[in-house]
């Protein structure tokens, strides 16, 4: 009797205790996962791989889901209106680096690029891949997206106005385009230390091309 006591006591026990986390269950929202991502987003515009996914999982970022940098997402169907992704929140290093582009301050200047602007959405790759849009062979398109849009150009008062141009016809133009990387490209005579988280204005004294810094440059 004792036993069939302690039964029945167990069997109220996981009775209710299977009717409280069925209340707290339906009372919660669940957290989306990726897989539920692709149902509605399938192809991924301009990306290499074509849908989200593939352009993840050949990424430096493969193993990363979609929430971890979605992270505004908090139900589904998701807000039109998203929050953008903070590549900060684990790329710390980078984002204290990042701090101007010419005389804007980031990430507040208007029309200042994003890390996604110069490295891509979801095909990320490291800038030592020919694919990555931050190779050095690249770095002439990526950068002329904005830097080849005369209205920007204008409206920023930058006095060169067709800086690819200028370097596509040079010696070190030429070089990069056929293959030579280690031509001088973009970023190494606007980087400051050598990182392009560090491009500033001409008239700025720690610049490479301020007028004291191009013959060592
Ligand atoms: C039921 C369909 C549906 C599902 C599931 C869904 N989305 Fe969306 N999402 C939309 C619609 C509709 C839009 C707005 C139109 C568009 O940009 O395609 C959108 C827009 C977005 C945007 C752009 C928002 C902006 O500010 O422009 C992002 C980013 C996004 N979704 C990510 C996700 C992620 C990550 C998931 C998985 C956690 C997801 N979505 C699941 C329907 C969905
Ligand atoms: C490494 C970070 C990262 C991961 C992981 C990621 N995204 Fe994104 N996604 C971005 C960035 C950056 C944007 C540009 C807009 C922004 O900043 O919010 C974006 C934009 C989008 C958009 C808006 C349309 C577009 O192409 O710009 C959709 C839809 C989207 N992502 C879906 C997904 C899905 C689905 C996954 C998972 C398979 C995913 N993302 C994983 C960084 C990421
Ligand atoms: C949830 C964390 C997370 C977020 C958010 C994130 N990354 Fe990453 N990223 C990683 C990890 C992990 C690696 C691989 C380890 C490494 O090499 O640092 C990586 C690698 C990289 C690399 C290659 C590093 C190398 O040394 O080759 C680049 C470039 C990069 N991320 C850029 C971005 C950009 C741009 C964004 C925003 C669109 C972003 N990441 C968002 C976690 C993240
Ligand atoms: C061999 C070195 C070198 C290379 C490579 C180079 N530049 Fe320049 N760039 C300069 C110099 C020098 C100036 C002129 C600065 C001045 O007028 O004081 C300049 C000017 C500019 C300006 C305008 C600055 C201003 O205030 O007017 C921009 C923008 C620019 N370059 C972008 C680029 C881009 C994008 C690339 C790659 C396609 C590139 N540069 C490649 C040396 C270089
Ligand atoms: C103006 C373009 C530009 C912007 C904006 C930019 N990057 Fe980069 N990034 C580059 C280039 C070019 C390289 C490769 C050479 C170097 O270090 O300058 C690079 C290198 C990196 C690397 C090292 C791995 C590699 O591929 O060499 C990481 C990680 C990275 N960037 C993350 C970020 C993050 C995070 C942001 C935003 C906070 C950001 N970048 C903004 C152009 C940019
Ligand atoms: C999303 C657009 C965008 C991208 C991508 C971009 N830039 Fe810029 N850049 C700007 C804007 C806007 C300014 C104007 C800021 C200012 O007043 O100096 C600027 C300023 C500059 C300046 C300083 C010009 C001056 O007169 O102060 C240089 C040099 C420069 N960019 C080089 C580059 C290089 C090299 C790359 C690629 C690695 C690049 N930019 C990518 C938008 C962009």
């Amino acid at each position: 009797m004792r036993v069939v006591n302690g039964l029945m006591k167990s069997l109220v026990c996981f009775l209710l205790l299977a009717c409280f986390s069925g209340i707290g269950y339906a009372g919660q929202i669940e957290k989306p996962i990726s897989s539920e991502c692709l149902d509605c987003h399938d192809i991924a515009p301009g990306e290499i791989g074509g849908d989200y996914d593939k352009a993840i999982t050949g990424s430096v970022h493969s193993g990363l889901e979609c929430l971890d940098c979605h992270t505004a997402i908090i139900e589904l169907p998701n807000e039109e209106n998203l929050p953008a992704v903070y590549c900060g929140e684990c790329h710390e290093e980078e984002a204290n680096t990042y701090q101007w582009h010419g005389r804007l301050r980031v990430p507040n200047g208007e029309d200042v690029p994003v890390c996604a602007d110069c490295h891509g959405k979801h095909d990320i790759r490291p800038s030592t891949d020919q694919r990555s849009r931050v190779h050095p062979i690249n770095l002439p398109e990526t950068c002329g997206r904005c830097h080849e849009d005369l209205d920007l150009i204008k409206k920023h008062e930058i006095y060169v106005q067709k800086p690819i141009e200028i370097y596509e016809s040079s010696v070190h133009g030429k070089a990069s385009l056929g293959g030579i990387y280690v031509a001088a490209t973009c970023n190494d005579c606007h980087s400051v230390g050598g990182t392009a988280h560090r491009i500033l204005s001409p008239g700025d004294p720690e610049s490479p091309i301020n007028h004291f810094n191009v013959p060592h440059t």
